[in-house]
């Protein structure tokens, strides 16, 4: 995209206030972006500052209007301080996309096996990924007088098994279930609350994390030859925050490009191969 506002391709979002969380790299960075190109105010919340002020900055160099907001998602009274600041300068919220997760070294790089498993790993993943929601949701529909969208991040790790990120994939199941009930909870005030789960998004962070075998594992789960990209997830999440979703509530959708949509021909593969070896 070109620099400027005319940058703003539709205006689905035209006089409207977002917050987004986990905003300052990555998904939340393209979805921050992708809701202010559209014409949304953009609170862009995250831990790191740095991170925060980069991808507001971004969003300022193509004319949109976005605040950096420094907040740990885990803190009630950051989180409170984080949405009375943003309702200050723009006076509601009606989007909220809380996608904010400890995929760090120390948390998610911990996740592994569960005989083995740090506590501390398991209760930061949780205090993050769903307390952070929980609270981010608790704090922002006060301020959505007139309704409002709400999109929580889950993943397919929520959906099937793995040999590794149990506390990970828990969470994100969690956030399914949340999702039904912040929408139940709140339907009637015409506040919409949907989830959406990605497989592998090729961020930068991930495509620096993954060896080629690993890329090469992925890609031979899913049915299309290309992966989700940041922009992808930021067309659903800013589908289902629009007014496009109307209707839409409590639920979850997924974005894998076919991973979970036939037999795990992965790991089929791989029984054969355990097998062919037995004795
Ligand atoms: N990348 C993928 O393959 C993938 C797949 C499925 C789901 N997801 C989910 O998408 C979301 C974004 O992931 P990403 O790949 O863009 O990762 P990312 O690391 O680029 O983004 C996560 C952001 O959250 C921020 N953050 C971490 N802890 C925080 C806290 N306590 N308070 C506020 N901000 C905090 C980080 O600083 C970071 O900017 C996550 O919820 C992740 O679980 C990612």
């Amino acid at each position: 995209m070109s620099g400027g506002p005319s940058d703003r391709s539709s205006g689905r979002f035209d006089g409207r206030v977002a917050m987004v969380t986990g905003a300052g790299s990555g998904i939340g960075a393209a979805c921050a972006a992708r809701l202010a190109a559209e014409g949304a105010c953009v609170g862009v919340l995250d831990l790191r500052a740095a991170g925060a002020k980069s991808t507001a900055a971004a969003i300022r160099a193509r004319g949109g209007t976005a605040m950096a907001l420094t907040c740990d998602v885990s803190d009630e009274k950051q989180v409170e301080e984080a949405v009375a600041a943003l309702v200050a300068s723009f006076r509601r919220v009606d989007v909220l996309h809380s996608n904010a997760a400890a995929l760090d070294a120390a948390v998610y790089g911990r996740d592994r096996d569960l005989g083995s498993l740090d506590v501390g790993v398991w209760d930061r993943t949780m205090e993050v990924n769903l307390r952070g929601a929980m609270l981010m949701v608790k704090h922002t529909v006060p301020a959505m007088p007139d309704g409002g969208a709400i999109v929580l991040m889950s993943s397919v790790s929520a959906l099937v098994g793995d040999e590794v990120h149990a506390a990970y994939g828990a969470s994100k199941a969690a956030l399914i279930g949340f999702t039904r009930y912040v929408a139940t909870m709140y339907g009637s005030r015409g506040v919409r609350c949907n989830a959406v789960a990605p497989a592998l998004v090729l961020t930068q962070a991930a495509q620096r994390a993954l060896s080629q075998g690993q890329l090469a594992d992925k890609a031979a789960e899913r049915l299309l030859p290309w992966p989700c990209t940041p922009d992808d997830v930021a067309n659903l999440v800013c589908f289902l925050a629009s007014d496009e979703a109307r209707c839409i509530t409590g639920q979850t959708l997924t974005i894998d490009s076919g991973t979970l949509a036939h037999r795990p021909q992965h790991a089929v593969q791989r029984w054969r191969d355990l097998n062919d070896s037995a004795p």
